[in-house]
């Protein structure tokens, strides 16, 4: 198991190209089951849960090749419709692929994806939406096994919760359903919009992505399209973090208007860091301004609220300001076990139910650590970088799931940073 270490200390400064985003690719590569034409699909992030979301893909018969950010794509009738725990175990974004197979070929067993280290993660909503549209499901030997009498039918299905999966799974599921659904309550996330869009060139009838409430009108067929996928709004925001915990100024590249406003908008509560849009927001210049307080309190909310999926890196990047700050995790129930490593570094946390109470310490050290997902593996790295002395992260493939080449972005900026492989 690879291994990094960190010198700690080193302000940052230099250019940083952006990823695709990975929360985007996913469910565009399980749309590629909508139809039987070559996709081509651009600006993919080489990860593991991209090539997890692939093996899958072509577990199910797809022709897939995968080579510098690019994606071909040309999916054929799948010989079987199960898909094994192996392969959803790794990776929960691969449920994503019941909504697809249930439109398209009417039947799918999958593996229930189970808890995970941020909290139990249920797939109800996921459920609800395609009963409503007609599927029926049975749940045997810890498989989801759904079953259509004929096609989807079109529904008004209003989610009991907001959830991003449920809401790409539907929409997907949607677009060849027969007759016109309406998701009410529907997540707004970004990479949602790009899936909007994705979907859209195949020749899908969507409006109102983006929005809570979307319409898909149900179409025969979908077909083959180019796309290139939007960049990481988290990984920028990680890197945006790492400046604030650091010191220093890095650029930004490869990122869009959209996201440059996104993390100026959730960012503005930090008035320690000052973000900059170049280029038309093309290019964002992020810079950490020399105050040495801070007081915030921040809470994690769908979009466009703060992301739940930087709440650890933000936790990270505070440690070390005078005063007191509070940040609250309202859409995970156990998004804290990146505190206790945060603790052994000498970080001043307490967690109180959900509400975590930073009080700045002036130095942090570093310590030999262990990653336990991937937003914490990512906060680990920032304290790594901010402490005095060396850290070591363990069990780094969480954060081969979801960070591309983001050792060599940061030593490019400066960071004394090196990867281990054993
Ligand atoms: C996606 C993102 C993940 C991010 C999360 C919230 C991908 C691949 N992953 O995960 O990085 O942290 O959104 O922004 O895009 N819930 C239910 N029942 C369900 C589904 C969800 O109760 O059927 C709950 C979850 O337990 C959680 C909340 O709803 O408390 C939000 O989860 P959801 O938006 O579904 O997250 P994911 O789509 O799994």
């Amino acid at each position: 198991m690879d291994r990094i270490e960190i010198e700690g200390g080193v302000q940052l400064k230099g250019n940083i190209k952006i990823s695709g985003s990975k929360n985007a690719s996913l469910p565009i590569l399980a749309a590629t089951l909508l139809t039987d034409e070559m996709l081509k699909i651009s600006n993919v992030p080489e990860l593991a849960d991209v090539f997890s979301m692939i093996n899958l893909l072509r577990s199910l018969n797809a022709d897939i090749s995968f080579s510098k950010n690019n994606c071909l794509v040309k999916p054929k009738k799948p010989k079987s419709l199960n898909v094994s725990y192996d392969l959803v175990r790794k990776m929960r974004a691969s449920f994503l692929i019941l909504g697809p197979l249930l439109s398209r070929y009417g039947y799918a067993e999958v593996s229930l994806p189970g808890g995970c280290a941020i909290g139990t993660r249920p797939v109800d909503i996921h459920l609800d939406g395609l009963e409503s549209m007609g599927a029926k499901f049975k749940i045997e030997n810890g498989y989801v096994k759904g079953k259509v009498e004929g096609k989807l039918k079109g529904a008004v299905i209003k989610l009991k919760k907001i959830s991003v999966g449920a809401t790409e799974n539907l929409m997907m599921a949607a677009t060849l359903a027969e007759g016109t659904s309406v998701l009410r309550n529907a997540a707004k996330e970004p990479e949602i919009v790009d899936l909007a869009n994705f979907l859209i060139k195949m020749g899908a009838d969507i409006k109102g992505f983006g929005t809570n409430e979307i319409v898909v009108k149900g179409k025969k067929k979908l077909e083959g399209c180019k796309f290139n996928v939007m960049p990481d709004r988290i990984e920028a925001g990680t890197f945006a973090l790492i400046v604030l915990g650091c010191s220093g100024n890095i650029i930004l590249e490869n990122i869009n208007d959209d996201v440059s406003d996104h993390l100026i908008k959730i960012f503005s509560p930090l008035k320690n860091l000052k973000l900059e849009k170049r280029q038309y927001g093309k290019k964002l210049y992020i810079e950490k301004i020399n105050k040495k307080k801070i007081n915030v309190k921040i809470s994690t909310k769908e979009y466009p609220g703060f992301p739940t999926d930087l709440q650890a890196q933000l936790t990270a990047s505070l440690i070390k300001f005078a005063g007191e700050s509070e940040i609250k995790e309202n859409i995970f129930e156990n998004r804290f076990m990146h505190i206790s490593e945060l603790k052994r570094m000498g970080a001043n946390l307490t967690l109180k139910g959900s509400k975590i109470l930073i009080n700045g310490v002036k130095e942090i050290y570093g310590a030999e650590l262990m990653a336990t997902d991937l937003r914490a593996s990512s906060c680990l790295i920032i304290a790594g970088l901010m402490a005095k002395g060396k850290t070591k992260i363990n069990r780094v493939y969480h954060l081969d799931r979801g960070y591309e080449n983001i050792e060599k972005k940061l030593r490019n900026c400066g960071a004394k940073i090196k990867r281990i492989s054993k």
